[in-house]
């Protein structure tokens, strides 16, 4: 009798074994683009680690594999694999749950991750959406008021005339600097101005680019958060009023300045962080010949006041100060 079992058992493992090396081979062709070729996660999610959505049942994994996560972009099986393929797969899923593989993309340490950095040195500059941050309307005359948009379909290529959307509620032209947790700052380009800076953590942009390596992008939002302490918003009339208009940056040492015209001066603005925390320093250079009159939001101060000479107004620093 014992022996019995011992070469039942024997059998009932081999059989399970050779039916994991055939779900491997369907794996390998149909699968490992998306999974890893061992299952570790590439654009499709980790299937060995402890993070199991769809349930870890065979008939659950089965399932799965059938119908697919249509909105999540893993495919339907059942009309391309027989039962016995989506069976041999769902053990082979199944014997490598738990394994716990490092994901492709962590292997070949990338820097891919929801929440860029820079350093002092070497500033991280990102075009972005940003949150408008409660600025009041008045800060934006060059916004269009965006009206609502039709819906557009990525699958047909088309929008939908019946289906309506609302703009999304973000400011869609910003560069935003970080330059670690000393400071971090938006300079909007539509209205040539800097909107705010912040101390402490940059950016959480799991809204734009999706939580870790497997997408998962939020539909809803592109708008990244703000995770520091926010020490200046901008208020007021602009610095220069008048017509404004972005010209682009160029980087010194890596430092980015921006360029732009505005009041009928030609411009370039670098901002780098000061001693203390959240603190930043506005370099502004001009082509300005005569004496100009800065209208200064509250929280940023210049040593000669909101009038300056001819030769200030060729250069001059603002200061924002930072957290008390
Ligand atoms: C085009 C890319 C793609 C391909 C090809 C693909 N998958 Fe997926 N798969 C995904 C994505 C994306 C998800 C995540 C779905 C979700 O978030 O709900 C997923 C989820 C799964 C899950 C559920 C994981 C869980 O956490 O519960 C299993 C199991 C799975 N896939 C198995 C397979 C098998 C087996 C094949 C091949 C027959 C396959 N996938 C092919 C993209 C893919």
């Amino acid at each position: 009798m014992k022996k019995l079992s011992l070469s039942m058992l024997l059998l009932l493992s081999i059989g399970t074994f050779a039916d994991i090396k055939k779900g491997q081979q369907v794996f390998t062709q149909f699968c490992a683009n998306c999974h890893g070729d061992k299952g570790q996660g590439l654009v499709g999610p980790n299937l060995t680690d402890k993070e199991i959505l769809h349930g870890s049942s065979k008939a659950e994994i089965e399932k799965v594999i059938k119908e697919g996560v249509l909105a999540k972009a893993m495919p339907a099986w059942a009309t391309i694999l027989n039962d016995q393929q989506i069976s041999d797969a769902a053990d082979y899923v199944k014997s490598i749950m738990g394994k716990n593989l490092k994901n492709g993309f962590v292997a070949v340490k990338t820097t891919v991750s929801s929440y860029p950095k820079g350093t002092l040195e070497k500033p991280y500059l990102i075009r972005t959406y940003m949150p408008v941050n409660g600025l009041s309307d008045d800060i934006f005359p060059n916004h269009g008021k965006g009206g609502d948009v039709n819906k557009y379909s990525p699958r047909s290529g088309k929008e939908d005339p019946k289906k309506v959307q609302k703009p999304i509620p973000g400011l869609p032209s910003t560069i935003t600097v970080n330059f670690g947790p000393k400071l971090s700052y938006t300079f909007d380009t539509l209205e040539c101005r800097l909107l705010y800076t912040w101390s402490g953590d940059f950016l959480d942009m799991t809204n734009y680019w999706g939580k870790g390596t497997g997408g998962n992008r939020s539909r809803k939002s592109y708008i990244p958060n703000i995770m520091g302490d926010i020490n200046f918003k901008t208020s007021g009339a602009h610095l220069f009023p008048g017509k404004v208009q972005f010209k682009g940056y160029r980087k010194e040492n890596g430092i980015p300045i921006m360029l732009y015209k505005a009041g009928g001066l030609n411009i370039s603005l670098k901002i780098t962080p000061g001693k203390n925390l959240g603190e930043a320093i506005c370099e502004y250079r001009t082509d300005s010949k005569d004496a100009i009159k800065l209208n200064l939001p509250k929280g940023m101060t210049s040593k000669s006041g909101q009038s300056l000479s001819p030769s200030e107004a060729k250069a001059f620093s603002l200061i924002i100060k930072g957290a008390k």
